[in-house]
């Protein structure tokens, strides 16, 4: 088994997830590269490659269990672990759209994705996460989950209204709360916690980057600083948190 730290980032071909990839890659980290369509996959990770980082391509569809087990098996035999899990892959099908009319079949699609995919992906890396001497989860959420700032007149998301996109985050987070406290109660070196990576700049809710830049988004490497910071903390002793750069965020 390698020393090197082994991380995995979902939805990793683009957005957020590439550039995670790329700045672990070069804090000296081994990072697979997950996407969903392995083709698009390979042209993310040969660039970085071609970089000098230390990075695979690995297909991983969040809402297929087989693709996720097909995963877990070939980084199982490959490294024999998994030292840091990062549940990046996410998108939201519903914008202002009022909860009283909503369609269930496009909040089904968010919580398919972004929920039930984030914890079937978890819990068929547990046993790999488990082979590390000290593992991290960490779930990429957002402050539009948070139910504090959805009630609060002076917070930047009071205004949001994407009750799908918005419930599925809410869920993640308290994914992250029950799982981190399942594993202290067992005594299981494994820390969890959820990011807010503010407002950014990528391809999410189908604008283009450059588009989202012009209505104030910040840039990629803004927006993953503290999943970057969390995942390069050469301690592992905080969990059960939700965080962003400028600290504790409100569940
Ligand atoms: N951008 C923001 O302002 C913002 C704010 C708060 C939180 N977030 C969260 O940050 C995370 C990353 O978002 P982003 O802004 O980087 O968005 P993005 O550019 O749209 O990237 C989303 C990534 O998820 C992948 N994906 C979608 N469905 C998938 C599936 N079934 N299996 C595996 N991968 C799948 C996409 O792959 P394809 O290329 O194949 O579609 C893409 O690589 C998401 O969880 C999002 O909710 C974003």
């Amino acid at each position: 088994m390698t020393n090197k730290i082994i991380t995995l980032v979902t939805g990793a071909n683009r957005g957020m997830g590439l550039e995670i990839v790329k700045e672990l890659a070069e804090a000296d980290q081994t990072v697979l590269l997950g996407s969903r369509d392995l083709t698009k996959g390979q042209a993310a990770a040969d660039k970085l490659v071609a970089a000098g980082l230390d990075v695979e391509a690995i297909q991983l569809d969040i809402t297929d269990p087989e693709s996720i087990s097909r995963a877990v098996e070939l980084v199982g035999k490959q490294y024999g672990k998994l030292d840091i899990l990062i549940n990046n892959a996410g998108a939201s099908f519903d914008h202002f759209q009022d909860p009283s009319i909503l369609k269930l079949d496009v909040i089904r699609r968010e919580f398919d994705l972004n929920v039930f995919g984030t914890i079937d992906v978890t819990q068929q890396f547990i046993p790999l996460l488990k082979q590390s001497d000290s593992a991290k989860i960490i779930n990429i959420s957002s402050m539009m989950g948070s139910l504090t700032e959805a009630l609060n007149p002076e917070s930047s998301v009071y205004n949001a209204s994407s009750m799908g996109y918005q419930a599925t985050k809410s869920a993640v987070n308290m994914f992250t709360v029950q799982l981190a406290k399942e594993f202290q109660r067992k005594a299981i070196p494994i820390t969890v916690n959820a990011i807010d990576p503010g407002l950014v700049a990528t391809e999410f809710g189908g604008t283009s980057a450059d588009s989202a830049l012009e209505y104030g988004a910040q840039p990629v490497e803004v927006g993953v600083a503290r999943t970057v910071e969390l995942a390069t903390a050469p301690k592992n002793d905080i969990t059960a948190t939700f965080s962003n750069t400028h600290g504790k965020v409100n569940w």
